[in-house]
Order: C-alpha cells, then sequence, then structure tokens
C-alpha cells in the first residue's frame, strides 16, 4: 500500500536551503511555502461563479529564492531538469514553457501587480504529486509569488494575499495557457488548519468552515491517471458552459435556473449545465453536514456529485470510478472524484477504523482490472501559504 507522506516543512526547508547553495554557490535568503488543495465539492464551478469548498493540503510546494542585482531571473526543480533563465520583462505570456510557465509566469504577474520584483534565483521543492489533480500548479505558483513578495518587502497581510491569488491565477490563465478557475490559488494562499475553505466565486466571498472529522478520515486516492489541464477536455467544458449562459441570457450558470436549463437545445450542453447548476447547489449543504457531522448527508450529497461528473459533466474515468465504488463498498461514508476530472484523484470520508481496509480494497481492484498501482494520502486540512 502506498501511501505519500507530506514531510517535515522545517526539514523540507533545511535540506531545499542546503540544495540551494550548492546549486547557485550563494545561500536562500527566504523559503516560501504553499499547499496542495483537495476540493470537497463544487467541481467546475469555479469559472461558472458558483460555490467551491476545498481545503488545503498538509503536502505543499517549497521555494528558495535569494535576490539578484542584475534583474535577471533562474528557476530550477528537483522534480525537473528543466531550467529556464531570463530577465523579468521575459518572463510573460510568450515567454517561459513546460513547468517555468507556472513559476517564472508568478514574476511577469507580480510586477503587472506594482510589485516592484527583483531579479530572483529559485529553487522548488514540491511534495504535492504532480498532475493527480491535487492542483501541485497552484502551490508551485502560490509558493513563488510568497517568496518573492517577502524579497520585496511585503508582508503577507489580507491585501497582500488577494494580489497574490490574483498574480498566480493571471501566471495560470495568461502565461501557461491552462484556462482554470480560482479556486486553486485562493485555496492555496488563505486555507486554514482545521477547515475548508468556502468561496463564492459570485461575490469573491471567503469563509472557513470547520470540519467536524471526529472519527474520520478524509483519505485520497491518486488514480494515477495523469490528467492535463491544457489539454482540450477542460476547455471544452469551460466553452460548453459558456455557450449555456449565452443561450440561457445570462452572465454566467451562477444566475440560470434548473427549470430553465433543463430547456436547453443542445443535449451535451444542456447536461454540462445541469451538472453545473445542481453542484453549486450542493455546496451549502455538504459544509453544513461536515459541520455538524452529519454523514448520512454527506454520503448522499457526494455520491450526486460523483454521478453528475460522471453521466452529465463526463470528466470520471473508469479508475475514478472504480476508486470511488470500492471506497464505499469497503466502508467509506460517501467518495466523488474531486478536481479538474480526466484522471487525478477522489476524495472520500473513511471511518478512522476503516481507512486500512478501504485503501487495501481500492488496491485489490486496480490490480485486478490491470489499472496501475494508486497512491493514498491522508487530507489533514492545514495552512494556506506562507
Ligand atoms: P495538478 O495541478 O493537478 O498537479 P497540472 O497539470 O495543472 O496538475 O499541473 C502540473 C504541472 O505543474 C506539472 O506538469 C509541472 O509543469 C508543474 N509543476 C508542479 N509542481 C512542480 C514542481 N515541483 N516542479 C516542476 N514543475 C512542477
Ligand atoms: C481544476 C481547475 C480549477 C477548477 C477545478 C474543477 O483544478 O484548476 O479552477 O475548475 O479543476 O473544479
Amino acid at each position: 500500500m502506498s501511501q505519500l507522506a507530506p514531510g517535515r516543512p522545517d526539514q523540507i526547508a533545511a535540506d531545499l536551503r542546503a540544495a540551494f547553495e550548492r546549486r547557485y554557490a550563494a545561500p536562500a535568503t527566504v523559503v516560501g511555502r504553499a499547499p496542495g488543495r483537495v476540493n470537497l465539492i463544487g467541481e467546475h464551478t469555479d469559472y461558472n461563479r458558483g460555490r467551491v469548498l476545498p481545503l488545503a493540503l498538509p503536502h505543499a510546494t517549497y521555494v528558495a529564492a535569494a535576490p539578484r542585482t542584475d534583474g535577471r531571473a533562474r528557476f530550477a526543480s528537483l522534480q525537473d531538469d528543466a531550467t529556464w533563465e531570463g530577465t523579468l520583462a521575459e518572463a510573460g505570456p510568450g515567454g517561459p514553457t513546460g513547468w517555468a510557465a507556472y513559476a517564472a509566469g508568478v514574476l511577469w504577474a507580480l510586477g503587472e501587480a506594482g510589485i516592484e520584483v527583483p531579479g530572483v534565483d529559485v529553487l522548488v521543492d514540491g511534495r504535492v504529486p504532480l498532475g493527480a489533480g491535487l492542483s501541485s500548479s497552484a502551490a508551485l505558483e502560490c509558493s513563488v509569488a510568497v517568496a518573492v513578495l517577502a524579497l520585496a518587502g511585503r508582508d503577507l497581510d489580507a491585501a497582500t494575499r488577494r494580489l497574490a491569488i490574483d498574480a498566480c491565477i493571471r501566471a495560470e490563465t495568461e502565461v501557461a495557457g491552462a484556462p482554470t478557475g480560482g479556486m486553486d490559488q485562493t485555496v492555496a494562499v488563505l486555507g486554514e488548519p482545521g477547515a475548508a475553505l468556502l468561496v463564492d466565486f459570485d461575490t469573491d466571498e471567503t469563509r472557513p468552515v470547520p470540519l467536524a472529522l471526529d472519527g474520520l478520515t478524509l483519505l485520497v486516492t491518486d488514480t494515477r491517471v495523469s490528467h492535463e489541464l491544457t489539454d482540450g477536455g477542460y476547455a471544452a467544458r469551460r466553452a460548453d458552459c459558456e455557450a449555456a449562459a449565452a443561450e440561457l441570457g445570462v452572465p454566467s450558470l451562477r444566475q440560470a435556473d434548473l427549470a430553465a436549463v433543463e430547456r436547453i437545445s443542445d443535449e451535451r450542453v444542456r447536461a454540462r449545465a445541469r451538472h453545473v447548476v445542481t453542484e453549486t447547489d450542493r455546496v451549502l449543504p455538504v459544509a453544513e453536514a461536515l459541520t455538524r457531522g452529519d454523514r448520512d448527508a454527506v454520503a448522499e450529497l457526494f455520491a450526486a456529485s460523483h454521478a453528475s461528473m460522471r453521466d452529465d459533466f463526463e470528466i470520471s474515468c473508469d479508475e475514478l470510478d472504480a476508486a470511488v465504488a470500492v471506497a464505499v463498498e469497503a466502508g467509506a461514508v460517501g467518495a466523488r472524484m474531486t478536481g479538474g476530472g480526466f484522471g487525478g484523484s477522489s476524495v472520500a470520508l473513511v471511518p478512522d477504523e476503516r481507512v486500512e481496509a478501504v485503501m487495501r480494497a481500492i488496491d485489490t481492484e486496480f490490480a485486478l482490472r490491470g489499472f496501475a498501482a494508486p497512491a493514498h494520502l491522508v487530507a489533514v486540512p492545514s495552512a494556506g501559504a506562507g
């Protein structure tokens, strides 16, 4: 059974500082940290101005950095041999490619937001599995942002956190070219220990939701089916949602009601919109159920959400369907796929004493069906970037 530990932050930071000094022959002056996330409910609702309920994972990305006086930037990662070097002016759209687009793109976006970004040397160590639907990309962006903001002399107050979120979203959409919403960056910066973060993308309001997890574990299973948000599937879903809103004559699907959605002419577009509208309506009930510890309500809402993503939004796959079904058969209270879909991870709410059995049952099913061996991790609600 493979279970991914988050590692000890102080140890990871110390090792990263040593690696930085070996690489750049000078000490790092700051280490930024930003977590991955798992979303509990509200999938593909963020770019439709809906609600989401993610939490920050203990698994995070760490960035060691030191300023340079020549206005140049150098980026390297312990997870990828490719490096990037250029001027700050070259870090924007059309500049860095591959992983460096997410990282160096943040320098450009912070500059656009009026921050005096110094030249910088950067070394990254990510403990969020890559491409697992747990937002390693947002963790990378936000860890770069908090490190660079510290070098620029900014305290991480509420206004600076908001600025960091917006800059990281711009790096992801405009430099890396992934047409995502803002959920991942928002929770990577604003996550709080012990709580999920309720975000309403119609008003941009955020509220921590303390989770009653006594006797319960949030178990995440990475199916190892790797998704790419820069592939066409995500953008196609987004385009269908925009087509649905246009046909209904509303600015976004947040303003659409289900009766109107059921009259949309195209069957596929209608199903996509049905998912978005019903999914946003599930977010507050899940938040309430998880606050009260109401297991029956969570079971029902998670099941409805997964079915909606599988049948109406069509973003699940055999591995995710299997992980969800087997988790429930083996004793989970409820389970659903989480994140952008087309692979990635599931999340299950499991009584503590059933966690081993659930992991074992999923591993056995995956082996029987010839799927790659999955990896599990425990999602302890953790702090946002710092
Ligand atoms: P997810 O965000 O769900 O993990 P994405 O496909 O959106 O999946 O983002 C994964 C991409 O982010 C990787 O392919 C890589 O380009 C980049 N990335 C994330 N973490 C790191 C890291 N530690 N080192 C290098 N690249 C990283
Ligand atoms: C990705 C994307 C988010 C959100 C999610 C689905 O993680 O980055 O913005 O749309 O998929 O809920």
